[in-house]
């Protein structure tokens, strides 16, 4: 029998197994919300190969198991890219999970990421005349009230923003928009001052840029931009709460949830990235300068024996 942890009383658990086996064993109602870049279907990796059934199949468990541990407001966001099956021709398990889990539960609104510093790959190489994939999919699910807080995700406002904010002379408050809608820009122009910043858009354009502390400078070769995580965090995780990855891999999520001074559950499956993961964690720990109180019991849990739960500490 697997013990349920209490996860009020740590900072940071990273599991080292399957998150099919371990996600059944997390307390329902306990997770703010859930974060996570799954491996991809049809994509030969270190850590493993999924066709698109087999990817389906994990993800239907994730995506149940992941509904049950959720508190009533959180929601579940999943980072995933479509990808080629030959050149010219599309795999569809990006859309079918799309589909399939918006029907389960609710899609809360179609959310991106654009890594617009994509290097071409093979596919996109002039002989064969298609684009740079740069876009990723951020697959949103949760209530349509769940929690999210746009005043942490802000933009910077435009250079045209700014300049009419400081015009003293803008007498016209209407104005129209090239859609043939009237807005009233003086009003505008100015709230950006109120608020810090301006409202996102749902396209959300980050470098995958490397850095020394990247993923990938830790030999993990599909890291998620530190950027990326801390935004998401920002946006979906209140306050003193707690973000699940069911597929931890180096940690990137972690150690932004763990810099916000928010709790972290990660799963990860590969030996080879549970060391990484660990050490990217506790250094995120130690970095966060939290108030002595605030500061808990970290725990790092090996399930990959079977039912049995073996702390590393
Ligand atoms: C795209 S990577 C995650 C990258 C991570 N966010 C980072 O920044 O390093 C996907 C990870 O999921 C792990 N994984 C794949 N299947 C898994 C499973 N069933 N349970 C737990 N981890 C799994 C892989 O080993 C890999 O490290």
């Amino acid at each position: 029998m697997i013990n349920q942890l209490d996860f009020t009383d740590k900072s940071y658990v990273l599991y080292h197994g399957e998150s099919t086996t371990i996600l059944p064993t997390i307390p329902d109602n306990s997770m703010n919300c859930i974060i996570t870049d799954p491996p991809y279907a049809g994509a030969k990796r270190d850590y493993g190969y999924w066709s698109e059934s087999e990817w389906l199949s994990m993800m239907e468990i994730i995506f149940f198991e992941g509904r049950r541990v959720l508190t009533s407001s959180g929601s579940m966001l999943f980072i995933v890219q479509p990808n080629m099956d030959k050149v010219g021709k599309m795999r569809l398990w990006v859309w079918e999970f799309l589909l399939w889990a918006s029907k389960q539960w609710n899609l809360v609104q179609d959310l991106y990421w654009w890594n617009y510093c994509t290097l071409p790959s093979e596919m996109a190489m002039p002989k064969h005349g298609l684009m740079r994939g740069s876009l990723k999919y951020l697959l949103w699910f949760g209530n349509s009230n769940c929690y999210r807080n746009q005043e942490n995700i802000l933009n910077i406002p435009s250079d045209r923003q700014i300049a009419d904010s400081q015009n003293s002379k803008l007498t016209s408050t209407r104005r129209g928009s090239p859609s043939g809608t009237s807005k009233n820009y003086k009003k505008m122009s100015t709230a950006f001052q109120k608020r810090g910043g301006v409202t996102p858009s749902n396209v959300w354009p980050i470098t995958n840029g490397n850095s020394t502390d990247s993923a990938g400078s830790n030999n993990h070769g599909a890291g998620t931009p530190y950027q990326l995580c801390e935004r998401l965090i920002s946006y979906l995780c209140p306050d003193n709460g707690i973000v699940l990855d069911c597929f931890a891999g180096s940690g990137t999520i972690g150690q932004a949830t763990i810099h916000q001074g928010k709790k972290y559950v990660g799963i990860e499956k590969f030996n080879e990235y549970i060391p990484m993961c660990e050490k990217r964690l506790e250094q995120a720990y130690q970095d966060s300068l939290l108030p002595l109180f605030y500061q808990k019991e970290r725990q790092v849990i090996d399930y990959r024996v079977e039912n049995k739960q073996e702390s590393l500490f």
